[in-house]
């Protein structure tokens, strides 16, 4: 690992980068300098090339990156370590993260999911699901998977971390797998995480999953996948508290976004919800699925979301709630305003009767909550239906407010612009007309929280760093 030494260089921090490229460059190889913002700079930096990696979308890395991250973690309490991917088609199985570690990938550097199903071990179901999400024994570990860490940063000048689901999607229609499907990016039992300026493609399974985290920074992120395939989320946040996204395109073949929090009487018992989460600036295409949904897992309870700014097109709803009996759990004090949205099946849905359920041991009487549903700020075109808005009988969807939304219907839809039961709610400045059971006043505006959340005060440093790539 000599040569490891001389990639180890100093952090400048907000300092100014002196162009050395030209000397170095020509005695002891190419020197990279680039930069980010973070939660945090790091101390030591290594190159994957030091581990022996080979960027030929051929050779395996795998013992690379997990060697480098080996490395690393030693520098954890001495100022953290950042692992840098230059340019080039990295083919890897699954790797760990470690703390106050950050992972660089370069313009053009591309994180290749090895299609090897040996380089996928197998990990225990969540807690709060009790089973893996489509088949009931464990899970495939997530391709790129931290737990208990602190401090962690995926980032880049957009290069691309690149699941190659095709194989598990067809292994999937196939029915041809025995455990759940792994995600591309999974933390787990952390705090201080970051995800940002990369491109997240073709995961296997939902895309970035979060779960019984804290203090998560999404941020600059396109995540893309084929519309057709199946259940490739792009963002899951899971009995999370204290996330921010923002600024995130995503074209996926599920949910671009969908926030949960465990599953039936298993999210129950572990009684951890997604709260203080916070979505601006997001724009998604999604034909099959919603831009942004509460569930269908929540029954740990989300509570405090504020979405803003948000674009769908040729997406089948806006903004949908899925429930259903057994899930208990709540899915309260929800706020969205600014929202445009082209050619879609729905504006807004909320379906108190979703099924899918872990098992037969779920709770019929475990009635979900949803309470306190706030809409403003709307225009949408092309639209089928305005809104289905379908509560549980008995256990009615309260509190829902919409104001100033105007849903341009598509002229050729011939289906009732809505259809409610089961709700009750205001409705102020809407066209077309909604529904009687939610009441109609003349000036109402919906709320939107004016005091900010935790997450919104972190502010991320500039870290500057130069790297000496042997040629
Ligand atoms: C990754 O972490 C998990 C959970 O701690 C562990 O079971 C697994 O062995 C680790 N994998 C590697 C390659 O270190
Ligand atoms: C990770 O954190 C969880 C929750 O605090 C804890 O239950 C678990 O034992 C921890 N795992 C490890 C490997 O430390
Ligand atoms: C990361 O994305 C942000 C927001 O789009 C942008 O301002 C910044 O320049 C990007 N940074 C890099 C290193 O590409
Ligand atoms: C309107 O939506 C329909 C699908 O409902 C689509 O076929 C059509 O192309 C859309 N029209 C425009 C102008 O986008
Ligand atoms: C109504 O919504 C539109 C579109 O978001 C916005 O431009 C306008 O300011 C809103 N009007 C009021 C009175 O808030």
């Amino acid at each position: 690992m000599a040569a490891q030494m001389e990639v180890v260089l100093g952090v400048i921090i907000l300092g100014f980068l002196f162009s050395v490229r030209g000397i170095e460059g020509r005695r002891v190889g190419v020197v990279e300098s680039f930069e980010y913002t973070g939660i945090s700079c790091r101390a030591h930096t290594v190159s994957i090339k030091d581990f022996g990696g080979v960027g030929d979308g051929k050779t395996s890395n795998t013992e690379a990156f997990r060697n480098a991250v080996v490395h690393l973690s030693r520098f954890s309490y001495t100022g953290g370590g950042l692992l840098y991917v230059p340019a080039g088609r990295w083919l890897t199985g699954n790797f760990n993260l470690t703390s106050h570690f950050t992972l660089y990938l370069a313009r053009d550097a591309v994180i290749l999911a090895s299609q090897d199903i040996n380089d996928w071990p197998l990990a225990k179901p969540l807690p709060s699901y009790g089973h893996g999400r489509e088949a009931p024994g464990g899970r495939y570990t997530s391709f790129i998977f931290g737990t208990n860490l602190t401090d962690v940063i995926l980032t880049g000048e957009g290069g691309t971390i690149d699941g190659q689901g095709e194989a598990w999607w067809r292994k999937f229609h196939g029915g041809k797998l025995k455990y759940t499907r792994p995600h591309l990016v999974e933390i787990m039992h952390s705090t201080s995480f970051q995800i940002s300026n990369l491109t997240l493609l073709n995961s296997p399974f939902w895309t970035l999953h979060p779960v019984y985290s804290s203090n998560v920074i999404i941020q600059a992120l396109r995540i893309l996948a084929p519309v057709k395939s199946p259940n490739t989320d792009g963002i899951d946040p899971d009995s999370c508290t204290n996330v921010r996204i923002e600024d995130v395109h995503i074209v996926s073949g599920d949910d671009c976004i969908a926030v949960k929090s465990g599953w039936d009487e298993y999210g129950i018992q572990y009684g951890m919800p997604t709260k203080h989460l916070v979505i601006r600036r997001l724009t998604c295409i999604s034909p099959y699925s919603a831009m942004i949904a509460l569930g269908s897992e929540m029954s740990g309870g989300i509570e405090d979301v504020r979405a803003e700014d948000l674009t769908a097109i040729n997406t089948e709803s806006g903004i949908r709630i899925k429930t259903a009996l057994g899930r208990g759990g709540y899915v309260k004090d929800i706020y969205v305003r600014g929202m445009k949205m082209h050619t879609m099946k729905w504006a807004f849905w909320m379906d108190g009767n979703y099924g899918s359920h872990p098992d037969g041991h779920y709770n019929p009487k475990a009635r979900p909550v949803v309470q306190g549903i706030n809409y403003r700020d709307i225009v949408a075109e092309n639209v089928t239906m305005a809104a289905q808005f379908k509560g549980i009988s008995g256990d009615p969807f309260t509190g829902i407010c919409i104001s100033n939304a105007t849903i341009g219907m598509n002229p050729k839809s011939k289906e009732e612009p809505w259809t409610c039961s089961d709700v009750q709610g205001i409705t102020s400045r809407v066209t077309p007309r909604p529904c009687n059971k939610l009441l109609h006043a003349n000036v109402v505006t919906c709320a939107f929280p004016k005091e900010s959340l935790p997450i919104d005060e972190v502010k991320l440093k500039k870290c500057v760093y130069k790297v000496k790539n042997n040629p």
